[in-house]
């Protein structure tokens, strides 16, 4: 079976590098509705969204972003580093600036599964992104609170992603994934799903 939504999650892929193209706001605000569509914990819809477009704005919170990706490059090791250097990643993050327009998304402290019902709507918001041809990046910054200070968040709202949104600069590959098989059992544990694999 192939579908629409299918489709979009295979051609989504994380940008790095955008190109200066101007992109309409309302396609940002559309991705945004779509998100806002999540199901939550007791519907308490427990994010929050800040749409950043102020190059003043961007610029302080890639410089603050920078000095704590220093931090964590210096201190990163084993599996990760490595991961981290075969993508040629480093502490730079121009795409902060790069970008026409950064989605900081929040999730409310003390709301039920408040962690979990944000990055849902993340997942929405990505998806709904790639539907109206914009590319994006789930960008953790590994000093949140300094960017929650800078954009001036209420305590009790956390940062949990900074996104990037615009046109990709350059072709990107799609990163591999692990297929159904290796991924999904039927009723138990270990046992394959092998007849369902093929109707499916
Ligand atoms: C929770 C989460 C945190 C991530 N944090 C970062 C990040 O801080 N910096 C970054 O460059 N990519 C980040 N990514 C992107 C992943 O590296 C990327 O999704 C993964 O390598 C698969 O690539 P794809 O998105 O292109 O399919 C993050 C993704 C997720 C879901």
């Amino acid at each position: 079976m192939e579908g629409y939504v299918l489709k979009l999650a295979t051609e989504r892929k994380s940008i790095r590098a955008y190109s200066s193209e101007e992109i309409s706001l309302s396609k940002v605000l559309y991705a945004i509705r779509a998100a806002l569509q999540a199901p939550s914990g007791a519907n308490q819809q427990p994010w929050s969204f800040i749409v950043i477009q102020d190059p003043k704005i961007k610029e302080e919170i890639r410089k603050a972003c920078e000095s704590g990706e220093r931090r964590f490059y210096r201190m990163v090791r084993g599996g990760l580093r490595e991961w981290l250097e075969s993508k040629g990643l480093n502490w730079e993050k121009p795409f902060l600036i790069e970008a026409p327009y950064l989605i900081a998304v929040f999730a409310q402290l003390g709301k039920p599964f408040s962690i979990q019902s944000t990055w849902l709507a993340i997942g929405y918001l990505l998806l709904a992104l790639e539907e109206v041809g914009l590319a994006s990046l789930t960008y953790t910054p590994p000093n949140p609170s300094e960017i929650s200070r800078i954009l001036g968040a209420p305590r009790d709202m956390v940062l949990q992603t900074i996104i990037p949104v615009g046109k990709a600069k350059g072709e990107k590959k799609k990163e591999p994934r692990k297929d159904l098989e290796e991924t999904t059992y039927l009723n138990r544990w270990g046992s394959p799903l092998v007849s369902v694999v093929k109707e499916t």
